[in-house]
């Protein structure tokens, strides 16, 4: 926001507003982008996606872990390859995702693979492509990888993700390391694990995972987390198992909202790392995806009309709940700024989308200028679990997506990394099958 703006909405993180009030990213007006690839548009800035890799490896330097980008934060090939050209792996959760890491260029052997329900067909893919480990969750999948790794004349390498039952402190949809949570096998039960592993000749434990959930602004469960890892892996040794490296999962928080400051800073996660698992001395990865790529994006949209009804006034936009799902889904919190800045007082809005569903509301009562129709909005924080969850629903186009790369400082070129995928399209591929 320029200095002399009195009022209304601030924006933060790669998001300013230029001298003519023209809402930008990493510099990048937003306005043109709209106008030239049409809206709804998910805008990524590249820049800020690599500083804020850098911004791990600082912290990290002490550790030096391998750093494996969540691809479940955003899975665009081309947000992959940005990623990967720092040297990055990649955290993967299906065979579509190790495709799409792959596809951007991520080294099979810098590529971890988690999820509570791999198929046969998936753990084969993992096998073909040599990755770096299978992040096992239950004794039923170690049955199936050794399985399918005995056909294939292979030794699959295993981490093995344990559930610490620890209370990551953040939304409760976004939790994992808690008893009770589908994610991870109990600690406890993880030394008689590893001995009956011996049973089964083509799996090898390798390591041992972690991840206790996303958006953590505080650093005590992480260091709480960290301390039971490292626990067990002395146990562990102290009988006779030598792991080869841990993995500390993701779930670095960032802000969603001004009063969030700058977020938690990854230098804190580093100490906790670094106090409870440098004296081990083994390698190790960590999977952050928000962190990298969350506050990189925004998502633009139109208000197409507006509306008076009792004592609410209405932003109707042309982005719904299949566009951008996280306020429908978690109730999550995203900043809304106009596209061209107003010094108009603010009045509470709703910001609701075309979408036949009471819940395709993204804000309530929230205070914005009052916007006109043909006006624009961006929703700020949009890079992470964002475009990777739009749909089809009521059928709705899936949204295009840009990628600002270059440096941010005048050598910024807007690419069409995904054009929006039609319900024309959808309706050809129903009406390709017999
Ligand atoms: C196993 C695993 N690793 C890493 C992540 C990335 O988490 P975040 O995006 O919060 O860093 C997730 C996301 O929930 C996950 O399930």
């Amino acid at each position: 926001m320029s200095e002399t703006a009195p009022r209304g909405p601030v924006p933060f993180g790669p998001v300013s507003y230029d001298d003519s009030g023209a809402l930008c990213l990493s510099g990048t007006p937003l306005a043109p982008l709209a106008a030239r690839f049409g809206s709804p548009l998910y805008v990524y800035s590249g820049a800020h996606i690599s500083s804020q890799i850098q911004r791990l490896q600082n912290a990290f330097s002490a550790l030096n872990p391998l750093i494996c980008y969540a691809v479940k934060a955003n899975m665009n090939t081309h947000v992959i390859r940005h990623v990967a050209s720092h040297g990055v792996g990649a955290d993967v959760v299906s065979a579509g995702e190790l495709r799409r890491a792959l596809a951007g260029g991520v080294a099979p052997e810098k590529i971890v693979f988690a999820g509570v329900a791999k198929q046969p067909a998936e753990l084969e893919a993992g096998l073909a492509a040599g990755i770096l480990q299978f992040n096992v969750e239950s004794w039923a999948e170690l049955e199936a990888l050794n399985a399918v790794a005995a056909r294939m004349g292979k030794v699959a390498p295993v981490a093995l993700r344990v559930n610490p039952d620890i209370d990551a402190q953040t939304l409760a949809k976004i939790t994992t390391g808690s008893r009770g949570n589908k994610f991870g096998l109990p600690f406890d039960d993880i030394p008689a694990l590893v001995q009956q592993m011996q049973t089964l000749p083509h799996v090898r434990l390798e390591a041992l995972a972690m991840h206790i959930g996303s958006q953590l602004f505080k650093m005590q469960p992480f260091n709480d987390a960290y301390r039971r890892l490292a626990d067990l892996t002395r146990h562990l040794s102290s009988t006779g198992t030598e792991l080869q490296r841990l993995d500390m999962g993701g779930g670095l928080g960032i802000p969603y909202a001004p009063e969030d400051g700058d977020g938690p800073d990854p230098v804190d996660l580093a100490a906790a790392a670094v106090e409870h698992l440098a004296p081990l001395g083994l390698p190790t990865i960590v999977e952050p995806g928000r962190f990298v790529v969350g506050n990189a994006g925004v998502m633009i949209a139109d208000v197409v009309y507006t509306k008076e009804s009792y004592d609410h006034r209405f932003l109707l936009l042309n982005a719904g709940m299949n566009d951008l799902m996280r306020p429908a889904l978690y109730d999550a919190y995203h900043h809304i700024l106009p596209l061209q800045h107003s010094n108009t007082a603010p009045v509470p809005q709703e910001l609701a989308g075309p979408i036949c569903e009471s819940t395709d509301v993204f804000a309530k009562q929230r205070l914005l200028p009052p916007l006109a129709e043909g006006e624009q909005v961006a929703f700020l924080t949009a890079g992470a679990y964002c475009a990777v969850l739009a749909n089809h629903y009521n059928g709705r186009a899936l949204p295009a997506e840009v990628l600002l790369t270059g440096d941010g400082e005048g050598g910024t070129e807007a690419k069409l990394i995904r054009p929006a995928v039609s319900d024309a399209d959808m309706i050809a591929l129903e009406q390709a099958q017999p």
